[in-house]
């Protein structure tokens, strides 16, 4: 199957950071949001992020300008119609996504593909609320979408080889490099990674060391290229307590339950870097 046609529903960090990226790899993209503040806000951050790249000699003004006409936004659902391939970037709300997914099974052609980058929730449940369970499958990126190679690629039981094949070069032709996993809680990253970001949270919580210096240990010792408390800012803290929560529940293992101070903190809206303070200050 080849896609012409790429439609993402979601505008926000993770939304817009894949419509930027499938623009610029050439695709003509329709991005859905629910309301014009959030749209404009989407849309705002991909021309900033091609301005700072021209700004950089890395895209001249006229491909800034040519990106531009490739991308589209819209409040109308409808508009997806057309679409080969939609990849949903919504709220990670298995209720947003059961909701959701019936819609998009309605609206678009039989044979187009719909995608989800839900870091860590079941995707078979949500192929399970569509006609089309073998078309379903996942397409995780990694945050900066434009930036970070990696994707995985998540297969269900019922999804198709021939969808796998084509979402893997889909990836490809999107510059990433794309690995395999099956859909249990947390896939292959957020499975490693999130239980090492809340072992930085509860060794704050236990007074072991301060944040910053368990921020130089990760990165200079380690040569991560952020500490986890700068990287959990980074990810939204809100992302992070959701993808955690998944993962216990389908394993129940407390390596993956939210510490109680990240869950303190969400509840007081400090989401990281997007709401302008987590574990650091960005005001
Ligand atoms: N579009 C295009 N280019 C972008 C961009 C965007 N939206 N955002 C950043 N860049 C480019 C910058 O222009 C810069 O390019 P040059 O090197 O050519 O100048 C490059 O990316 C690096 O950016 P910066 O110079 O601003 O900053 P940096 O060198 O400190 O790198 C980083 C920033 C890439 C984010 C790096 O710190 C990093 O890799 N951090 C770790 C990120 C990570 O682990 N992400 C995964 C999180 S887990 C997740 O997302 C999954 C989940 O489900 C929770």
């Amino acid at each position: 199957m080849t896609i012409y046609k790429v439609g993402v529903v979601g505008a926000g960090l993770m939304g817009a950071g894949i419509a930027q990226t499938c623009a610029q790899s050439g695709y003509d993209v329709v991005v859905r949001e629910i309301n014009q503040q959030l749209l404009d806000k989407g849309l705002a951050r991909i021309y900033g992020a091609w301005e700072m790249m021209a700004s950089k000699g890395k895209l001249t003004h006229g491909q800034v300008d040519e990106n531009r006409t490739r991308i589209r936004g819209t409040l109308d659902i409808t508009e997806l119609a057309e679409c080969d391939l939609v990849i949903e970037a919504v709220i990670e709300n298995m209720e947003e996504k059961l909701r959701l997914f019936p819609v998009l099974d309605h609206t678009l052609k039989p044979d187009a593909l719909i995608l989800s980058n839900t870091s860590s929730l079941n995707i078979t449940q949500m192929g399970a609320v569509t006609k089309r369970q073998d078309k379903i499958c996942g397409l995780h990126f990694f945050n900066p979408a434009p930036v970070m190679q990696l994707v995985e690629v998540v297969q269900t039981i019922s999804t198709s080889q021939e969808t796998i094949e084509t979402v893997k070069q889909f990836a490809i032709s999107l510059g990433k490099k794309p690995v395999l996993a099956k859909d249990t809680a947390g896939f292959i990253v957020n499975f490693l990674l999130i239980p090492y970001l809340l072992a930085a949270i509860r060794m704050l919580e236990n007074g072991m060391a301060t944040r910053d210096d368990i921020d130089a240990a990760m990165k200079l010792g380690c040569g991560y290229p952020m500490g986890p408390f700068t990287l959990l800012d980074y990810v939204g803290l809100d992302t992070t307590m959701w993808a955690a929560e998944a993962i216990y529940e389908e394993y129940k293992d407390p390596l993956y339950a939210p510490p109680p101070l990240l869950r303190r903190m969400v509840i007081s809206g400090m989401y990281g870097r997007k709401s302008g303070k987590g574990f650091y200050d960005y005001q």
